[in-house]
């Protein structure tokens, strides 16, 4: 099983931009690996279009995304067609064509006791230094929040670069949490100069550090 801290596993399979080779996609980006249960599915439908629509958002935070289901590639590219029609967009990542489940497999995406044969809804972002850092997983009955994903993207970029993590329903702007470990008051100053309040002495809110 695939966890949070292990490393992603690299792979090669075919996608609707042809052969994907999966760390040199990432390059140093972050990735968006996520499974749908089926082309020409109306929940999917909707949720590849949104992700074709968020390209601008991905760009900005250094994300590159990919989708995966078990069909062939030209039930991909078919299924592309309708995505762009019905959704008004274009779709502008690769769709792995897992037929054989080779990267299925790899990541966990299918839940036999689900479904034996198609992928749920998993997602899987992986940092440039190809860590997992976060996996969901949702029912095919369910499409995902797709800002939710960017926020948790927003959180972890934060988390890496300053000593704190993002309380409850935080978005961007909103105040942050000081990490229980630094203790240093002089650190503390250094790090944070608009200063904290102690809530409790383990609940310490900060204005969120410049990105
Ligand atoms: C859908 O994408 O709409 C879907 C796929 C599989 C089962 C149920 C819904």
């Amino acid at each position: 099983t695939l966890r949070l801290g292990d490393t992603a596993p690299d792979f090669q399979q075919e996608s609707s931009e042809g052969i994907i080779h999966f760390y040199d996609f990432l390059g140093d980006s972050w990735g968006i690996l996520f499974s749908h249960p089926a082309d020409y599915t109306p929940v999917c439908t909707t949720e590849l279009g949104y992700t074709a629509k968020l390209k601008n958002e991905f760009t900005k935070r250094n994300v590159k995304a990919i989708a995966l289901s078990v069909d062939d590639v030209e039930s991909h590219k078919g299924w592309i067609n309708d995505i762009n029609e019905t959704q008004n967009t274009t779709v502008n990542f690769p769709i792995i064509a897992d037929k054989d489940r080779k990267v299925s497999e790899l990541y966990g995406f299918i839940h036999p006791n689900a479904s034996e044969t198609l992928t749920v809804r998993s997602l899987v972002i992986i940092d440039p230094n190809k860590k997992v850092r976060l996996i969901i997983t949702y029912p095919a009955s369910t499409g995902r929040n797709f800002n939710e994903v960017l926020r948790v993207v927003d959180s972890l970029q934060l988390t890496d670069k300053h000593k704190v993590a993002t309380p409850a329903n935080w978005q961007q702007g909103e105040d942050v949490v000081i990490v229980p470990s630094l203790k240093d008051e002089e650190e503390i100053k250094q790090r944070f100069p608009k200063g904290y309040t102690a809530v409790k002495p383990y609940l310490r809110l900060t204005p969120q550090p410049e990105q």
